[in-house]
């Protein structure tokens, strides 16, 4: 069922974005399956390895339908832990994570809020369905035969859903980008995050996390073998005597990115607009970044989780120089000069069309 939902979500996101109408499938890419494929896993007296193990994984996320990506690792071992088994030989990837390797918010609080049903302050998704033309557009390229949607496709994402973000994001970062080259489709935001930082960082290398951050980082940057290195955002409370004003802007300061930014900074992650503040990274402080990266040497990228790009809530009424075209008020941080061969932009279906179950990425 997993993997039905999962083609049936990418072919949720082609045909939203289909313009062309080319014949083929989608396939879809499981780095922890083929992980624990490789590797040995001990539980209580049972060991499971090579099939078995990832028989053993896959069976564990299908029948409870948990997040793939950073989460699995501590939602099996907290699962079999608190049913009392114990893991005597961890793989390496989940020493890597220590004592992170219990539950997380999302998996905790996920739990408790179904059997309790309160307000889940823990985690958010939409109550309400996604817009009507997203919906429709699901149930006709289900039932299209001719477009075989049910079937394999090409690893790297449709090709009809990569030409169209290609479309779409030459116009936000007014540049060509090649669709074969240049976009790759991923099981939501979340596995583009965690197939990038696979891909980048090695044991030793650093990656810079602005604090507050989106929680599933921290345990993704730790199972590359990387390490988390915090850089705090300040909260600078609004300072005027209008009573019916309050709140205030969180800020990065320069140098407090200064300081911690060396040679070993493989990957700097930014998330603009920001979970969980709500902030938006002012341009000036997206030049402080890229200003940072001459001292972190040439292999250092910066892996911009843009996922909120459409939610601004006070956007500007005109677009601003820098701003992207599509979206008023989002900078890219790709389209500030000589970042586009330093960034990885990432983001997803789910938030702008109010459907995170689909879990679409690129
Ligand atoms: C900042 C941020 N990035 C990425 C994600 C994950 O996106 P996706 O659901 O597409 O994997 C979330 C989900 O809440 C998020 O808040």
């Amino acid at each position: 069922m997993f993997h039905f939902y999962t083609a049936l979500s990418r072919w949720i996101c082609l045909a939203l974005l289909f313009e062309g109408r080319k014949r083929g499938s989608e396939a879809f890419v499981h780095p922890f399956k083929s992980q624990q494929h490789q590797s040995d896993i001990r539980i209580g007296e049972q060991q499971y390895f090579g099939r078995e193990s990832r028989l053993f994984v896959v069976s564990d996320l299908e029948s409870n339908g948990d997040d793939i990506t950073g989460n699995a690792t501590d939602t099996i071992l907290s699962r079999r832990q608190s049913e009392g088994f114990s893991i005597s030989s961890p793989g390496e990837a989940t020493q890597r994570l220590g004592a992170s390797a219990g539950p997380t918010v999302w998996t905790e609080f996920g739990r408790i809020a179904q059997e309790y049903d309160p307000v889940n302050l823990g985690q958010g998704f939409p109550d309400w369905l996604p817009p009507k033309f997203a919906v429709d557009s699901l149930v006709e390229a289900v039932l299209d035969s001719a477009q075989s949607p049910h079937q394999y496709t090409r690893p790297a994402g449709h090709p009809n859903l990569v030409n169209q973000l290609a479309r779409r994001y030459s116009i936000h970062l007014k540049k060509d980008i090649d669709p074969m080259e240049e976009v790759a489709v991923t099981v939501g935001a979340s596995q583009a995050l965690y197939l990038s930082l696979q891909t980048l960082v090695q044991p030793g290398d650093e990656v810079i996390l602005f604090e507050p951050f989106f929680d599933l980082y921290v345990n993704q940057v730790k199972l590359a073998g990387g390490t988390p290195v915090y850089v705090p955002l300040k909260f600078h409370p609004y300072d005027d005597n209008d009573d019916t004003v309050s709140g205030g802007e969180w800020k990065l300061d320069r140098d407090e990115l200064m300081k911690v930014v060396s040679p070993k900074t493989k990957a700097i992650i930014l998330n603009s607009p920001h979970n969980p503040t709500g902030k938006i990274f002012s341009r000036s402080e997206m030049e402080v970044i890229a200003e940072s990266l001459d001292l972190a040497g040439p292999e250092c990228v910066v892996l911009s989780d843009e996922v909120y790009k459409f939610i601004i809530h006070a956007p500007p009424k005109e677009i601003n120089a820098g701003d992207s075209p599509l979206c008023p008020g989002h900078t890219h941080f790709a389209s500030l000069p000589g970042m586009w061969d330093r960034t990885i932009t990432i983001s997803s279906a789910g938030k702008t069309f109010s459907a995170t179950g689909w879990q679409v990425g690129w």
